[in-house]
Order: structure tokens, then sequence, then C-alpha cells
């Protein structure tokens, strides 16, 4: 099997991260996003993953010419951004019979064996994953039959319809036939364009809801990023955390990970719900909680972070406060005004 994750999206709503690198190598909990739904799929018993690409894809290509996926990855690059089902016709060759995709701003635990077994018995040309969340206005609705044939796709409704409460987690099953439907070097959505083609034409596409309780998050602003960091330190996924220092001389409030490189000074407080990444430092007397601090940052003496995303390589001043939602570009600065 395949599984084609689409990575070439501009990550409009996580600028100014993503001026500088694609949203699937934002670092989540010390490691690129796009690590996790590699895992995912290994742990499938996925072999191959295909890498639809387009904005930065320069950065994704490094990462995955740096080797150690312990599975096949390969890149397909889009000259102009095709658009999410554009992304899969433009991918056909790399593509079987039948094969996965998987929207790439996403971490989750979907059980992709059982949804190829749920896609093989219904005989559907397109299985989605769909869930229940606790505010669906900011998702895509997929309104279904109890049997799960697909009726209709809502996109992003204030008020819900009752009959239309899961939404799509943005991870498909789908038939080589499907790709028929979608013109070559167009741009074309999948959410728009293709399942409402699929459903015209009545076609028979199904919804897989998975049973009990099942991670499912979105990386697609500050604020979900920042919630998604959370869950994950809480261990609310099956992904393992990385390792973490262990502290001396600061305090450590779990649940917390501090990269190995980093260096805190003395009666800094790491935490709860911080991230402090390779090569950080953190000054004397620092507080950093429910925030994250990427690669190189620094965080002055007595300086407070707090419910912010801290971008690689800036520093932030002794005495500074940066307070919830804020978030810092790379190398940006922050100092404290003196008057003398
Ligand atoms: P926003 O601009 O913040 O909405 O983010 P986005 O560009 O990532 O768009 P969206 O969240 O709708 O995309 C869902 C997934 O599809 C993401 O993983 C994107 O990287 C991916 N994606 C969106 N558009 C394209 C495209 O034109 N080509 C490819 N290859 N992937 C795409």
């Amino acid at each position: 099997m395949t599984g084609l994750l689409l990575v070439g999206g501009k990550g409009t709503r996580l600028r100014p991260l993503t001026y500088t690198r694609p949203k699937a190598l934002v670092p989540l909990v010390n490691r690129p996003l796009l690590w996790y739904l590699l895992e995912l799929l290994r742990r499938h018993g996925v072999g191959q993953a295909v890498l639809a690409v387009a904005h930065e894809h320069e950065q994704i290509e490094a990462y995955v010419a740096s080797g150690g996926k312990g599975m096949g990855v390969t890149c397909v690059r889009e000259e102009e951004a095709l658009g999410t089902a554009g992304a899969i016709k433009n991918a056909a060759e790399q593509l079987g019979a039948t094969f996965f995709v998987l929207n790439g701003d996403q971490v989750m635990d979907l059980d992709l064996g059982a949804m190829l077994e749920a896609h093989r018995k219904k005989g559907a040309v397109v299985t989605i994953a769909v869930r229940r969340v606790a505010d669906p206005s900011q998702y895509g609705l997929v309104r279904r039959e109890p049997d799960g044939r697909v009726l209709e796709f809502l996109e992003k409704q204030e008020q819900p319809p009752p009959d239309a409460s899961e939404i799509n987690a943005g991870a498909y099953v789908m038939e080589r036939a499907v790709l028929e439907e979608i013109p070559a070097g167009e741009v074309w959505s999948s959410e728009y364009d293709l399942f409402p083609r699929l459903l015209r034409s009545g076609a028979p596409v199904y919804a897989y809801a998975q049973q009990g309780e099942w991670a499912w998050f979105d990386v697609g602003s500050a604020e979900r990023y920042l919630a998604a960091t959370r869950q994950l330190l809480e261990g609310r996924t099956s992904f393992e955390l990385p390792e973490s220092q262990a502290p001396r001389g600061w305090e450590l409030r779990a649940p917390a990970v501090v990269d190995g490189s980093a260096e805190i000074g003395p009666d800094a407080e790491i935490g709860p719900y911080a991230v402090v990444g390779p090569g950080c430092r953190v000054g004397a007397g620092a507080k950093v909680f429910e925030a994250a601090v990427w690669e190189g940052a620094q965080v002055g003496a007595k300086a407070v972070v707090r419910g912010a995303v801290v971008g690689c390589g800036a520093r932030i001043g002794a005495d500074v406060t940066v307070g919830e939602g804020t978030v810092l570009s790379d190398l940006s600065r922050i100092e404290a005004w003196k008057d003398d």
C-alpha cells in the first residue's frame, strides 16, 4: 500500500512561522509534524509514502533525503500548487489500485487497517474518516446514512445542522478510478470539487467513524498548534514523546519536554505544558509554561513566556513577559526598553 501525504499548502493561518518553513516541518514537541504522519503509516504496514509537495518544497525534499524514515518516501512536486485533489492527480504515477490520502497538517491515531477493511466491505470508491469534535463550525461536515453512505458535504457552517455533526478528518482511502474524475494540471479541491462530483454521479462514497475515543487534532493555526502540543504532552496519543532533559538546579513542572542540548539557568521553571527545543538557552529565574520554544531560541533571565510560540533563533530579553497568543517569528528579538 501507498500513503499519499498532502504537504504542499501555504499554511497561511500559521504565519509568520510558515513564511520560512512548510507547515509539515513545523516542530511539534521537538519533532517535525510530518514525523507523526510517517510514523502512523509505518505502524500500519504502509511501505511507501508519497509526499505531494509545492510550497517550500526544497525543505521537505531535504528532510526526506536525510534518510532514517523506516520506509520508502518519495516526493512529487507541483510547479504551481494544484489544490487537494489536483495534487492527488499529479501523483497518479506513484499510486496503486487502492491508496491512502492524508492531509499533512494533523496528528491522529486513526486505525488505517480497520478503515481499509471497511472500505473494501462497502465496495466504496472513496472512504472518508469522520469524527465528532467539540466545535465543528471550523471544519467540513459530512451528512451520511446510518450505514455510512455519504449524502452531502457541508463546508464550514456557523450552525452545523443536527444530522451532520461529524467532520471530515482529512484522511481517505481511494480507488484509482477516482483519478479519472480529476482534470489533469488544473487546480481542484477534494472537498469542493471531487467529492461533490462523485456524489452527483451516484458513486459509492462512505464515511468511516472509528469506534471509541481516538486522538485527532489538526495543527492549522497557532491556537490549535498549542492545543496539539498540550494533548501530546498529556499523553493523549499513542505517539511516544522524545526524551527530555532531567532538571539540575532548575524546575521541570510536568508535563514538559526539554531537549538534552538546551541550556537552562538556575531557578528557571519549565512547564507545565512547555517544550524547549534543541540548542535553546533559558536564563536564570525565567519561566516558560503552556508554550513552545523552538530550536536555538533564547529566553533571558527572569523573562516569562506563557501561551506563546517562539520561533527558531528568536531572542527574548531579560525581564520581558511574552503573553498568551503571541507568535514570534524565527530570529525575532524582543528587549526590555530601559531609559538611562
Ligand atoms: P491554510 O492556508 O492555513 O488554510 O493552510 P493550507 O495551505 O495547509 O490549507 P489546508 O489546511 O486547507 O490544507 C489541508 C492539507 O492539504 C494541508 O496538509 C496542506 O499542506 C495540503 N494542501 C493544501 N493545498 C495543497 C496543494 O495545492 N497541493 C498540495 N500538494 N497540498 C496541498
